[in-house]
């Protein structure tokens, strides 16, 4: 399976998904402001593997920054921080991604006998780079679990933009359902929007399918409604770079516009989301705030101008579906109605005694 990024030896290596489906170009990064590049020119994307490299960039930071002590690296950092969390606004994995680095470093700065050494705060934040990759692996394999009992087998499935192996820590979220519904044996047929205009869809989702062996179809934007209409289409799974307390749930643009098209056509939309996509600090998505990137990714394809010059071009990277258009959001912990995932803020929920966990094979409404 394709992978985002790896760290070796006091080095962060990112494979640049803007050259992908056509070429492996690794991207090797030594300071922090080279991962930051990567993020914000979308070498790496997707809201897990963004919190991951940000991580990765916190813990190359701190190997040069001047500091005599684990709390003056602590007021070191600062800036590689704000620089990181300056790159891509919406993706909350970014900011959730910086607070564990600075709790790991509170910790090592807060040891008894006035603090750890730099050296001992500058391994521990190697440390738990590597382990928020790791965990995030093990979660999207449970999100996987969760999520492919929602899927039958024959079941035409779609998705929408990247929420694949590329765009996580490995496996993904919305993918991992399809995965894991796939290792099951259960045939699908995976529909796969191009998602313009940076076509994470038909360069790097359609990409993991093929290497998967899934059956998939490409299909254009515009092209969803008609088959959801024509009922072509049993389900449709997404991910999410942010998902506000009340279920709101931020992604990439064009996905309200599918899930609309799902209620009114009776199918199922779900989000798969690691518990690190949740910002249960936001009341609403309408607080979400939504990137918006360079015109040119719209007037060009591929390099080649296509809007006659010195239009208007408007680029919103995302859009927020409202809760009430989600069937259920799929996180580590089982699966949710979206208004009630305010339930598992703060680490309280206990799944034993919990009435709003979905563990059966279908989600009520389907
Ligand atoms: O602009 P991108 O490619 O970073 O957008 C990615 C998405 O919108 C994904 O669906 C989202 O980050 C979830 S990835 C598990």
């Amino acid at each position: 399976m394709l992978k985002a990024i790896e760290q070796k030896k006091g080095k962060v290596r990112i494979l640049d998904q803007s050259r992908l489906p056509h070429e492996i170009f690794w991207i090797e990064c030594r300071r922090w402001q080279d991962v930051a590049k990567c993020i914000k020119e979308l070498k790496i994307r997707g809201a897990p593997a963004i919190g991951i490299a940000a991580a990765m960039g916190v813990a190359l930071g701190a190997q040069t920054a001047k500091a005599g002590s684990a709390r003056e690296l602590y007021n070191a950092l600062r800036p590689v921080l704000e620089g990181l969390l300056a790159t891509r606004p919406t993706a909350v994995n970014i900011k959730w991604a910086a607070d564990r680095m600075k709790a790991r470093l509170a910790a090592v700065a807060s040891a008894p006998g006035g603090g750890g050494s730099v050296s001992e705060a500058r391994e521990a934040l190697w440390r738990e780079a590597e382990l928020i990759h790791e965990e995030d692996i093990r979660i999207n394999r449970t999100i996987g679990q969760w999520g492919a009992q929602f899927i039958r087998d024959g079941d035409v499935v779609l998705t929408h933009c990247n929420a694949g192996a590329l765009a996580t820590g490995g496996y993904g979220t919305a993918t991992a359902a399809i995965f894991a519904a796939n290792e099951q044996g259960k045939r699908i047929h995976v529909i796969v929007d191009e998602t313009r205009p940076v076509l994470q869809g038909a360069r790097l989702t359609a990409l993991e399918m093929k290497e998967a062996g899934i059956p998939m179809t490409l299909i254009t934007d515009n092209s969803a409604g008609a088959l959801l209409r024509k009922g072509e289409i049993n389900l449709a799974i997404v991910g999410t770079d942010r998902t506000a307390r009340n279920g709101d749930v931020a992604n990439k643009i064009g996905t309200y516009p599918v899930a609309v098209l799902c209620k009114e056509n009776r199918v199922p939309f779900y989000v798969a989301a690691p518990l690190s996509s949740i910002d249960f600090s936001m009341p609403s998505g309408d607080m979400i705030p939504i990137e918006e990137r360079d015109p040119e990714e719209v007037a060009s394809v591929a390099g080649r101008r296509i809007a006659p010059r010195g239009v208007n071009v408007r680029n919103m990277a995302f859009d927020v579906t409202p809760a009430r258009y989600v069937t259920a959001i799929i996180t580590e912990l089982g699966a949710f109605r979206p208004g009630e995932i305010k339930k598992l803020a703060g680490g309280r929920y206990r799944p034993e005694r919990a009435k709003y966990f979905l563990p059966g094979a279908r989600c009520s409404s389907r």
